[in-house]
């Protein structure tokens, strides 16, 4: 542990009595009703960690990695689906489906289909303004609140485009000077799952909820390179995070743009669904 964290850890060489332990003032109880409670959000933040000098040896760089992962499912996703599910008006019978990528015909026709006749239901990501709105309403504030508005450029992997359009559009509300830079695999064929190439992509195969002109910059990045600055923060600042984090990081780290002022980086997700795809590269 570096010597400016600021974790709270009682010393160890004085004697303690159980009293001296004890929360005083009931502060840090954290019991809840239902899981649903810990839903991220401007008054319950994802936690932000800064890289050391062991990840990024930009001295005028500070990078700020905000980790979805520690959601309470795992990753970003939860607040889209909290939001979509909370629009959602489902009738008795009724089936939710949602499409991944790859699937989205065929959740398409489940859905649309007079056979099922309406029996399923999707909450559709790809399409709903409720995903960027969960990003506008709860992770753009949260970073501007944890930045007290000092940012300069925010980093995000693009699949729906949720996560960067909300994002985008609460920061440049705020402050149109920050740059949001978006981040996509290198090729069409690739192992990024939640990502998308959206270079060179027709306009019928663009993510629809996407806001293009939000974006200063597209960075490509390729499998090797995200998994291996993946691995790279899990050995040097014990993140452990999935490979897209590590195409953010990537990104931020070794791109044209200059490297100073501070960024915020989304890591969408953590390391635990990774262990195999990591193992080629360890
Ligand atoms: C695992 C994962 N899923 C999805 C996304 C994309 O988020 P969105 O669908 O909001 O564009 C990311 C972005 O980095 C990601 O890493």
């Amino acid at each position: 542990m570096s010597a400016q964290s600021n974790a709270k850890i009682t010393p160890l060489n004085r004697v303690w009595q159980a009293d001296d332990l004890l929360d005083k003032d009931n502060s840090a109880r954290r019991v809840y009703d239902s899981i649903i409670d810990l839903a991220p959000s401007p008054e319950n933040p994802t936690p932000m960690v800064r890289l050391s000098e062991r990840m990024n040896p930009h001295a005028d760089y500070e990078v700020l990695l905000k980790l979805e992962g520690m959601n309470a499912f795992g990753s970003i996703k939860d607040r889209t689906a909290l939001y979509m599910l909370r629009g959602l008006q489902l009738k008795a019978g009724q089936i939710l489906v949602e499409p991944s990528a790859g699937n989205t015909g065929v959740v398409k026709s489940m859905v649309e289909s007079e056979a099922y006749g309406g029996k399923y239901v999707s909450p559709n990501q790809y399409e709903s303004k409720l995903n960027v709105e969960a990003h506008y309403r709860t992770t753009g504030p949260e970073i501007w609140n944890q930045t007290k508005g000092d940012i300069d450029y925010f980093f995000a992997g693009i699949g729906t485009g949720g996560t960067i359009s909300g994002v985008g559009r609460f920061l440049k509300e705020k402050n149109p000077n920050i740059k949001i830079i978006g981040v996509e695999p290198a090729t069409r064929q690739h192992t990024l799952s939640g990502l998308k190439r959206i270079t060179g992509l027709p306009d019928e195969h663009f993510p629809k909820i996407l806001d293009r002109d939000l974006l200063d910059d597209l960075i490509s990045v390729t499998d090797e390179e995200a998994s291996r600055a993946g691995i790279e923060v899990a050995r040097k600042e014990g993140i452990m995070v999935g490979p897209t984090t590590g195409a953010v990081l990537f990104a931020a780290l070794n791109s044209d743009l200059p490297k100073n002022g501070k960024a915020v980086l989304i890591s969408a997700d953590n390391a635990a669904r990774y262990v195999s795809a990591y193992s080629k590269y360890l």
